[in-house]
């Protein structure tokens, strides 16, 4: 097992070649429609990051995203030492990003045994063309195999439905769920329900 990056690092391109199983068919699946997945974020992939965490539909759902985690190198630094493992979708073509997703060490109240958590943002240019299951099918089995098989657990909002299709559809069972308001890029709140989930 690999010790899970703190910084940014050095990046390279997952190849099926040398992977297996669920890993394999999907990395098969995303380079049949063009695209590859970086593992590891460079400083070079920063603008692209920021973009991608003020369009409308990342805002709605993920709005630390532009504030907690991707806001400027010092605050990615910041978010990196808390032991993330960076992937990034791209179009291989153009080499756009189409996506980022992320596992690292993280705990919930909600989740008794919870050990790794993660998140996953689709580029509205690239949203609704089945990216996401495949992308996250190698986020996840990629960090079972080379990083840590700790139970992993995600956390989403109940009006996101895309997310919890996905989620579900990849195996993650509901644990609990608490009815909320989640924050609008207004500044204003919204009722909602948040909804945990742990893998298997
Ligand atoms: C959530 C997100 C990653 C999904 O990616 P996507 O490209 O929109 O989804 P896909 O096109 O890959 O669709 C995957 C599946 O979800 C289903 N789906 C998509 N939107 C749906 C919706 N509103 N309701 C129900 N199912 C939905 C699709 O039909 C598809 O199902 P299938 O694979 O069984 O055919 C993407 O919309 C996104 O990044 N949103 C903004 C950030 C975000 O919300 N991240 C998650 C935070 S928890």
């Amino acid at each position: 097992m690999n010790t899970f990056p703190t910084t940014f690092t050095d990046t390279y391109f997952l190849d099926s070649s040398t992977t297996s199983g669920a890993e394999q068919a999907a990395l098969q699946s995303l380079a049949e429609k063009g695209f590859g997945i970086q593992l590891g974020l460079s400083t070079e992939d920063v603008p692209a990051l920021q973009a991608l965490s003020v369009q409308t539909s990342v805002l709605k759902y993920c709005p630390k995203d532009c504030t907690e985690r991707f806001k400027d190198l010092p605050t990615i630094e910041k978010w990196l030492e808390k032991e993330r493992l960076v992937f990034l979708l791209k179009e291989k073509s153009s080499g756009q990003l189409a996506g980022v997703a992320w596992t690292g060490p993280g705990t919930s109240s909600h989740i008794p045994g919870g050990k790794l958590t993660g998140g996953i943002r689709l580029s509205e240019d690239f949203q609704g063309q089945g990216l996401a299951t495949p992308f996250l099918t190698v986020v996840l089995e990629h960090t079972k195999e080379k990083y840590s098989r700790e139970q992993i657990w995600f956390e989403c909002w109940q009006s996101n439905a895309g997310a919890v299709h996905i989620y579900q559809k990849l195996g993650f069972k509901i644990v609990e769920t608490e009815p909320s308001q989640r924050l609008t890029p207004h500044g204003t709140f919204d009722p909602d329900t948040r909804i945990y989930m742990k893998l298997g």
